[in-house]
């Protein structure tokens, strides 16, 4: 299913995230930073450098083997010069977010992605249940920035964003599948939107972003 049909191109994407949760913003960051990112997971991966990515905070072998993906946290005050562009973009989103949905995002934490042939990340929430400790930063809202060129609907590697009840009603349908092209950025309500990446066919790279409502320890 593609989004395009489903999205009006015409409603404002933040007005989009405050009626249905979730929105596609493409051509987010310029091409020649969208290239200079994915080269940096290529020389990161090249170097042995990224780690294998782990799902939530008791992480066990299981959910490790589960999620495919290796990672490289990014550090604002180390950024390359694309990721500098990159946090420029992220910090304009922020302020409209927090200027027009009084969202209080307050910082960001990010990672470079890298999902090898075969893999996939199954079904889940991007919130952590953290018992009750509610002084603990949550993450607020899910960004996710796609880095692949040419991308093909045979390469799979769709995020697949299972709807809530309202957007079943108003679209007709369960979930979104959306396709990881270059320079898309996809963002959605953290605590509100299952979702997963459908295993992917070719090498698939990704800049994934959350919006956190306090500063982090
Ligand atoms: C995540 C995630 C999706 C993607 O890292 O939590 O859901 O498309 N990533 O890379
Ligand atoms: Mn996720």
């Amino acid at each position: 299913m593609s989004t395009q049909h489903l999205i009006p191109a015409h409603a404002h994407p933040l007005s989009q995230i405050l009626e249905n949760g979730y929105c596609v913003l493409d051509n987010f960051i310029s091409p020649a930073a969208v290239l200079a990112l994915a080269a940096e997971i290529d020389h990161l991966n090249q170097g042995d450098i990224m780690q294998a990515a782990k799902t939530g905070r008791a992480s066990t072998k299981l959910q490790v083997s589960l999620r495919g993906d290796s990672i490289h946290w990014l550090d604002e005050t180390h950024a390359s010069e694309a990721q500098l562009a990159y946090f420029n973009q992220m910090e304009g989103l922020r302020c409209q977010l927090n200027q027009q949905l009084y969202l209080g995002l307050h910082s960001l934490e990010c990672h470079l992605a890298l999902y090898p042939i075969g893999s996939a990340y199954p079904k889940h929430l991007d919130r952590f249940q953290i018992n009750g400790d509610s002084h603990l930063a949550q993450r607020q809202i899910s960004c996710i920035l796609y880095l692949n060129q040419d991308w093909l609907a045979q390469d799979g590697g769709y995020l697949r964003l299972h709807l809530n009840a309202d957007g079943i009603a108003k679209l007709g349908v369960a979930h979104l599948d959306i396709a990881p092209i270059a320079g898309r950025l996809l963002v959605f309500l953290s605590d509100s939107f299952y979702h997963e990446v459908l295993p992917t066919h070719r090498a698939r790279m990704s800049l994934t972003a959350w919006f956190l409502n306090r500063q982090s320890h």
